[in-house]
């Protein structure tokens, strides 16, 4: 099967494996594994943050930030669509008890002025106070929409003038970054706290990992406690990430290039409604002509020709990733093409 259905599908490579099978390890509980220790140092440098510390994935990273930055009764705004609000099983009111705006629509990001009209103020005897503003970046629901760092630095200054917390949820931090061609440290400054991932585009099994100001750090090594993430040898994990981190950033870029194919190829058919230009990073999502099949029929019918793809709300979801190639994309496109067509 050609497996776009996510970029979390990805087989950690021969090297990577070897990369894993030498890590030096140790009771990450107790501090001592010496690769999770590299990786901590080397990511928090990386996004320019005081602190870093491991953990095992994105919906517990988004978790353990609602916990340590927030209080139970609070308000948290967020991009409309955001996976913390969408794809977490309610955990946010469940754990943290936050309830959330969502702003900006079907864009992926909003800006200075619907910030300062949604937030609320603290001590209001009414209304649930604002502590925490959030983005995601690049925005999976939006279709891997890239945040204009200009909107962000407008918002998270207007944030922090209110004593407002800002939170990034940077699983696909590095598309973003690539896709600018900027520093992840510089998308990741105008943050109080962020989190990457490693198991998505860059291809490692596992692991994501939070940073921010070493105190808040420290509060929240006992909300991954708390929720059950604190390892014990996962050094092994580590070492996957740092072999990403050191020989697939670089691959992003196709996989971007990967996406934009399977765009212009789609927009090409009566019955698939895209635009290619959209496309900014490795997500494509798409919708049908009205009078075409319903999206999982879609989907179906892909999966029976061998492509995965995934039923997206009212349309249809393809990543593009490192275990695929350009002639596979490709084929997959014109695999969805008659699918939708059929
Ligand atoms: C934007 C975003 N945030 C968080 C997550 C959660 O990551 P994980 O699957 O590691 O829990 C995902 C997963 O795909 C995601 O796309």
């Amino acid at each position: 099967m050609i497996d776009l259905r996510s970029d979390t599908v990805t087989q950690p490579c021969e090297a990577m494996r070897q990369a894993m099978a030498e890590a030096r390890v140790g009771d990450d509980q107790f501090g001592e594994d010496p690769s999770v220790n590299q990786l901590q140092e080397r990511v928090a440098a990386l996004l320019g943050k005081e602190a870093a510390m491991w953990l095992p994935t994105g919906t517990m990273a988004n978790q353990v930030g609602l916990r340590t930055l927030t209080r139970p009764g609070d308000n948290v705004i967020v991009a409309a669509g955001a996976h913390m609000v969408w794809s977490e099983t309610g955990a946010g009111a469940a754990n943290a008890g936050v309830q959330f705006t969502e702003l900006g629509g079907s864009r992926g990001y909003f800006d200075r002025d619907e910030y300062l009209a949604a937030r609320n103020p603290r001590g209001h005897e009414l209304l649930p106070p604002t502590t925490l503003v959030c983005f995601e970046n690049t925005h999976n629901r939006a279709g891997g929409v890239v945040v204009p760092p200009q909107v962000v630095e407008a918002v998270c200054g207007a944030a922090s003038q209110d004593g407002v917390t800002t939170f990034l949820d940077g699983a696909r931090l590095w598309n973003a970054a690539v896709a600018l061609e900027i520093d992840p440290s510089r998308l990741a400054a105008p943050f109080d706290v962020v989190w990457v991932a490693f198991s998505k585009g860059l291809g490692a099994p596992g692991g994501s990992m939070i940073a921010g100001p070493a105190d808040v750090v420290a509060r929240a090594r006992r909300y991954r406690r708390m929720l059950g993430g604190a390892m014990r040898q996962v050094g092994i994990f580590a070492a996957a990430a740092a072999h990403a981190l050191d020989h697939h950033m670089d691959d992003l870029q196709a996989d971007h290039q990967n996406a934009r194919t399977i765009a212009s190829i789609l927009a090409a058919s009566d019955a698939i409604e895209i635009d290619p230009e959209s496309v900014q990073t490795n997500i494509v999502i798409f919708r049908l002509a009205p009078g075409a099949a319903d999206p999982q029929t879609v989907v179906d019918r892909a999966r029976e020709a061998g492509v995965g793809v995934f039923a997206f709300g009212d349309g249809i979801r393809a990543v593009t990733h490192r275990d695929v190639t350009a002639d596979e994309c490709r084929e997959a496109a014109s695999v969805l093409v008659a699918a939708a067509e059929a």
